[in-house]
């Protein structure tokens, strides 16, 4: 699978469709994605001329993008999509690369991210990335409106969870998705800004 990652796309009407195509993924297994809400083409937008949206573009078509907003310290995931039939090529692992890079150039100590415990294919990609659940007691403040914006929509808060990436405390190498060996976070080299492109084969 060839893919590039961009940082600004030709439309962000078809980035946002990406969003809308996951939910038939979580129909599978027992959730209605139906009331939950999407990311406007305006929010794409103005995250992307922030530097702040990645998206990954297979062929002519984006096929997958992370979104994030700045809440120092922390560098806070608000959407990480890749459409049904690109997934499992490392694509979203791709993107999470690309984000962790900003962290570090950025001096964000601290990556977090809203997500489902209960799908099979969240908790453990990030897990495996160094991200760790924390509860309530630790929840940063900017999360309480994510929070209720959540229970507003109909998303399950008892099948949730908050997990942050601690780049100051994690020594645990993260898999990079350009060929080169696994780097420990502290000797990983500043990515290009604007784009960065990935040859899978
Ligand atoms: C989460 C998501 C972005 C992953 O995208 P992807 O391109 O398939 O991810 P990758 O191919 O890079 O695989 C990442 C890891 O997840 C695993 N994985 C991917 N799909 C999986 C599935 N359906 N079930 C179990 N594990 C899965 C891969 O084996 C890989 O494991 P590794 O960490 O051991 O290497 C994609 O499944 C998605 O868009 N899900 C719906 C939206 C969502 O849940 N977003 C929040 C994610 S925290």
């Amino acid at each position: 699978m060839d893919y590039s990652i961009q940082k600004h796309w030709r439309s962000y009407q078809e980035v946002s469709w990406i969003k809308a195509n996951v939910g038939e993924q979580y129909r599978k297994v027992g959730y209605d994605a139906s009331s939950w809400p999407g990311t406007p083409p305006e929010v794409l937008e103005d995250a992307s001329i922030r530097g702040l949206l990645w998206i990954a573009v297979s062929g002519d078509r984006a096929v997958g993008y992370v979104r994030a907003e700045r809440h120092y310290p922390y560098l806070h995931i608000e959407d990480l999509n890749v459409l049904p039939e690109f997934q499992g090529y490392g694509i979203g692992k791709a993107l999470l690369g690309e984000l962790i890079d900003e962290a570090r150039r950025s001096r964000s100590p601290l990556i977090s991210i809203r997500t489902f415990l209960t799908t099979p294919w969240s908790v453990g990609l990030c897990k495996r990335r160094g991200f760790k659940i924390i509860g309530e007691a630790e929840r940063p403040e900017f999360l309480k409106a994510h929070l209720d914006s959540e229970e507003r929509s109909g998303l399950p808060l008892a099948h949730r969870c908050t997990m942050v990436l601690n780049l100051q405390e994690s020594s645990r190498p993260y898999e990079v998705t350009r060929g080169e060996p696994l780097q420990p976070f502290a000797s990983y080299p500043a990515a290009q800004i604007f784009q960065s492109t990935i040859q899978r084969g």
